[in-house]
């Protein structure tokens, strides 16, 4: 199984939003057993809060299905708990870094890499761009689900062999 943690800086908007885009892929292809996935925050601004109106809002719109989310931050110890570490933009990188000392497994990444493109997500909470947002995250996240299950199948077949 693999185990995927979000992070972005508040846990409100971008890393929750993609937690329950990604749920909605793994409960609608059947793949619970192959992966899972959580969603933090690398900051202590929400600690405690449930997610932005805003972030329910646009989920809602796309029929997904919104769990309640109530922030929490990273711990050092989720950099062994989790085989992925995918965050929203650099300044997660780079705090990731900083709360990991380090990514000896190469194991952050940020959402947008897998679909190719560097590119960050910017904060819809400061934007107020809410739908470019989800745009991006629900692309970040078919690919991430796609290469996920692509390895999952490969390694089960080289296992066999
Ligand atoms: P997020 O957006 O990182 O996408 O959850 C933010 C929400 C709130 C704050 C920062 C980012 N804040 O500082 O309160």
């Amino acid at each position: 199984m693999y185990k995927i943690l979000f992070v972005c800086l508040g846990n409100i908007c971008r890393s929750p939003m993609a937690e329950m885009i990604f749920k909605d892929l793994i409960y609608k292809n059947n793949k619970r057993f192959m992966l899972y996935c959580e969603s933090r925050a690398t900051s202590t601004e929400e600690y405690g809060n449930n997610m932005y109106p805003k972030a329910i809002q646009i989920l809602q719109e796309h029929h997904i299905n919104v769990e309640r989310n109530i922030v929490s931050m990273v711990k050092k110890d989720d950099y062994t708990r989790y085989d992925y570490i995918v965050c929203m933009d650099m300044e997660n990188y780079y705090d990731l870094l900083s709360i990991f000392q380090g990514d000896p497994d190469n194991k952050i990444k940020l959402l947008m890499s897998f679909t190719g493109r560097d590119e960050e997500i910017a904060d819809p909470w400061y934007t107020d761009d809410f739908d470019t947002a989800y745009n991006q995250i629900e692309e970040g996240c078919t690919a991430l689900f796609n290469y996920l299950v692509d390895k999952y199948n490969e390694n089960a077949q080289n296992e066999q062999i």
